[in-house]
């Protein structure tokens, strides 16, 4: 077998909000079908961590390659790196899907028009073709009925779904999920828990910022647990579920069992 490829690789990312520094300096490598589970107490630094990785947050310093390709960065007038290749940027963002805690679907879209829309807007595919597409991945989701109603007309459990399917539309190349089951009602949080392990059994490559534990134990490949701005344990789960070096990342543990 030969080894994967590395999806995205991210060395010594660091953020500051004016004189904070939430980002300490973050190296961490995903290869094809990893799994890696983001976890921290809040205000550890994960959202803004994802955020860096499309600059939706612009760090101040580091690099990001993203399936080989490193990610130009030149410094801003506001003191942090910005794309140097807006064109750049923008393919890198189409191939990584990003899942919210909000889900953020246009209220004014029928859910498949959801789905189609940034297929047929940025990737300017063939309508009937993302139509398909949009149709097969409502399917996978389990919400083939509701692609006529409007994302008000779902509970938070399902939007969440069709938030990934939106995702899944655009065929990323890793997917990363801030906290998608945060915002539910707990009765609600298995069958979106159950589409992600579903994903993580087809090989897709997903960072996972979740404080579901059983979960981020059962996919995961990698766990990473963040303090203050810095890996402060990292390893497969068994390790760091069961004999972590750091006291901080076992009490962390324990308090969320
Ligand atoms: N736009 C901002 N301006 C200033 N400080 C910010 C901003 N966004 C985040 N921070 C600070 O950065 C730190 C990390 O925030 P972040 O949202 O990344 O934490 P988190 O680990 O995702 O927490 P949670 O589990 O609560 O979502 C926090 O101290 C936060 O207050
Ligand atoms: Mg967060």
């Amino acid at each position: 077998m030969s080894a994967a490829e590395v999806a995205l690789e991210i060395r010594d990312l660091h953020k500051s909000y004016g004189s904070l520094e939430v980002l300490k300096g973050i190296s961490l490598t995903a290869c094809d079908g990893d799994v890696i589970s983001i976890l921290g107490s809040s205000g550890s630094g994960k959202s803004t961590f994802l955020r860096c990785l499309n600059l939706l947050e612009s760090p101040s310093k580091g690099s990001i390659s993203f399936v080989g390709e490193n990610l130009e960065l030149k410094m801003g007038k506001q003191g942090g790196l910005e794309a140097a290749s807006q064109k750049q940027l923008e393919r890198m963002r189409a191939s990584i899907g990003f899942v919210f805690q909000n889900f953020n679907l246009w209220p004014h879209m029928t859910i498949i028009e959801n789905i189609m829309e940034a297929p047929v807007h940025v990737l300017k595919q063939d309508k009937q073709t993302v139509r398909n597409n949009a149709e097969r991945y409502l399917e996978k989701v389990g919400l083939s009925a509701k692609k006529d109603s409007y994302p008000n007309q779902l509970s938070g459990g399902q939007q969440q779904r069709v938030a990934i399917a939106r995702a899944l539309a655009m065929e990323p190349q890793i997917l990363l999920f801030d906290e998608p089951t945060s915002a539910l009602d707990p009765e609600l949080v298995n069958e979106v828990l159950s589409v992600m392990r579903d994903l993580a059994a087809e090989g897709r490559t997903m960072l996972i910022v979740t404080h579901e534990m059983r979960f981020a134990r059962d996919v995961s490949s990698q766990v990473v647990f963040l303090h203050e701005g810095r890996i402060e344990e990292m390893g497969v789960p068994e390790k760091v579920f069961t004999n972590p070096d750091s006291d901080r990342c076992r009490a962390f543990l324990s308090s969320h069992l």
